[in-house]
């Protein structure tokens, strides 16, 4: 999705800028552009294609600017084209403005300026904001130092939607105003200067020191403040919030890719999730979770709800919730759950997982459920994400920033947290279970596992480069198996564009097995001696049909004998997806190198869904 940075500093702004977009190209997009303020006023670059081709652009150096605002565009609205491509402009250039997010009433606002004698250039929702802005502006009688604030204002209070902006003028020349709805912002503090991005990770480089914006507030920007007003012109205090991500965390750091520098990560990321939730000794705590006994005993339904991997980490972990609290769980999609009127009510506690915090249909079920009366648990992996400051509660996974657009270490992370807040929900009902000093152990046990499994990646590859051209692959598990399955088959499909799909097992007779010819290939995870006997059933019956087969197996499978065994270290099956998917994210990712596709930047995907 689209990106923003920006800069107000005594710097020369261009650098900056373009350091800040090519942070941020992991998002996905297909223009950039930037606008300085100048000496004769505002100056705008910008151009359809990756960063480089705005940096080839000639206008670019004549930036001389210090004051600048600049955007990694994903087309909604319009092609991907120069003049869709951000900073857009009022027609005199009194304003300049980047906008992440959706205007949902542009149509009716564009009607309404054209009325006013405004004209438009390109297709976008975003154009109306500048000329909504200078509307207010001449509009406005009153001279006065506020006078562009409250022109934004006025703008804003009109826009229907999803917003975050960054504003420069030519009526302000020493200043910018930004605010956000609905779609991230933050400003990173540092001395004399002030840095804007939608994501933390672009201007980590430059401070660690951060204010993070509620919807609404307006800040206006200068080089050595930053000042916080809401929509009355009433000043709003804000601290400054320390974000404690390794700068080098968001670097590649000698991988080839990041998402296998991700994936390598995963020993000290599920080490960080566990931190000292879970200690030797059997101790099991959540930071600033107070949740009573009474209040949990009182809860007749727990909803996870997520998109995506964060919502297979939630089927991964429904059944520990259940087996250990007793409390029935239901895990569902996010835009699904927002849309058909759930049954939900003050005896429901809603866990939303996100790891970006960011998901605008996580972001949308997570308000829909405190209208109705339910706590909200955030379960994210970024500081002061837009989740984390909707919900009742929130823990964080501490994976540190992921950058890949395919999920890995954040999902690990996901499970491991979720399963450590079953483990503390059953201990604080006091229902005795047999289970929880195995599976604390086996939960600490999960970093130096996934260092055992991470060895196995020749064999791996050697099977990625067998299968690399297949047109189809599919995968199947029974139970939790079936959960690890569903996130194995998502990470093959967004990143080498094999179709591919996965089945519980006992569901193939059903239909599926007709898609099953000679030559086809099929993963099996079997991780549950209970039922390792039946997938292995289901499996000999598309061996006949012709099926090659990959297994992921911590079990002993006696004689029976496959072609491809990935044998991973043995755990409590309840927390075997953090073992099972890590071959299968090394699987996603050797097809998609065969393949030369841009592995940390698949077609059409972003990392952080930020519009419906
Ligand atoms: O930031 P979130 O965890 O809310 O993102 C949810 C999904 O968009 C995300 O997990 C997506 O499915 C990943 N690209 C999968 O690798």
């Amino acid at each position: 999705m689209c990106g923003i940075v920006g800069y107000i500093g005594n710097k020369k702004a261009k650098p900056i800028l373009i350091n800040g977009l090519l942070r941020l190209e992991y998002r996905g997009y297909d223009s950039a552009g930037v606008a300085t303020v100048e000496k004769n006023g505002i100056t705008v670059v910008k151009s359809k294609g990756r960063v480089a081709a705005l940096e080839s652009v000639k206008a670019i150096d004549s930036l001389e600017g210090t004051i600048g605002i600049a955007h990694t565009r994903w087309a909604t609205h319009g092609k991907p084209s120069d003049e869709n491509s951000h900073p857009h402009t009022d027609g005199k250039k009194n304003f300049a403005v980047v906008h992440n997010g959706v205007i949902e009433n542009y149509n009716e606002l564009r009607e309404f300026l054209g009325k006013n004698g405004y004209s438009f250039y390109s297709e976008t929702d975003t154009e109306v904001i500048p000329n909504l802005i200078d509307y207010y502006y001449q509009k406005d009688s009153k001279d006065d130092d506020k006078k562009v604030l409250r022109a934004v204002i006025s703008a804003c209070s009109d826009l229907n939607g999803s917003f975050a902006l960054e504003i420069i003028s030519t009526f302000l020349p020493e200043k910018m105003i930004v605010v956000r709805k609905d779609s991230p912002l933050v400003i990173g503090r540092a001395n004399g200067e002030n840095y804007i991005s939608s994501d933390i990770p672009a201007i980590l480089s430059y401070t660690k020191d951060f204010y993070l914006l509620n919807d609404l507030e307006y800040v206006v920007l200068s080089r050595d403040k930053a000042e916080f007003y809401d929509k009355n012109l009433n000043v709003i205090k804000k601290d400054v919030v320390n974000i404690d991500w390794n700068a080098s965390a968001a670097e590649k750091d000698g991988y080839a890719d990041f998402m296998l520098k991700e994936i390598h990560e995963q020993p000290k990321s599920i080490r960080e999730t566990i931190g000292s939730r879970l200690t030797s000794d059997g101790i099991c705590s959540i930071e600033s979770l107070e949740l009573s006994k009474e209040y949990l005993s009182s809860l007749n339904k727990i909803y996870i709800v997520a998109c995506g991997t964060a919502m297979h980490a939630g089927l991964a972990t429904k059944p520990l919730f259940e087996k250990l609290c007793h409390i029935q769980t239901e895990v569902d999609i996010a835009s699904e759950f927002r849309y058909r009127d759930p049954l939900i009510d003050e005896k429901t506690l809603v866990i939303f997982i996100s790891q970006s915090g960011e998901t605008a249909d996580t972001i949308a079920a997570l308000k829909l459920s405190k209208e109705k009366g339910a706590k909200t648990l955030a379960v994210s992996n970024v500081i002061g994400s837009s989740i984390t400051r909707e919900a009742d509660y929130t823990v964080y996974t501490h994976a540190g920033p992921e950058i890949a657009v395919a999920s890995t270490k954040a999902y690990t992370s996901q499970v491991v947290l979720m399963s450590i807040l079953a483990i503390y929900f059953a201990e604080v009902l006091e229902i005795n279970s047999d289970l929880i000093p195995d599976l604390k152990k086996a939960i600490l046990k999960l970093p130096s596992q996934v260092e055992e499994v991470l060895k196995i990646d020749s064999m791996i590859k050697a099977f990625a480069k067998k299968v690399y051209t297949e047109k189809d692959i599919f995968f199947l598990g029974r139970g939790i198996d079936y959960a690890a399955a569903m996130e194995s088959s998502l990470k093959l499909k967004e990143i080498s564009y094999i179709h591919s799909d996965a089945y519980a097992a006992g569901e193939l007779k059903h239909g599926s097995i007709a898609l099953i010819e000679k030559g086809i290939t099929v993963v099996s995870i079997m991780t549950d001696p209970a039922l390792t006997p039946k997938t292995i059933s289901n499996l000999q019956e598309v061996i006949t049909r012709g099926a090659k087969t990959l297994v992921v197996t911590n079990q002993d499978l006696g004689d029976k004998v496959f072609d491809n065994v990935v044998k991973i270290p043995e755990t409590i099956s309840l927390i075997s997806p953090v073992l099972s998917v890590v071959p299968l994210q090394l699987f996603a990712y050797h097809i998609s190198k065969e393949k030369g596709l841009d592995v940390d930047k698949p077609r059409n995907l972003a990392k952080s869904v930020t519009v419906e």
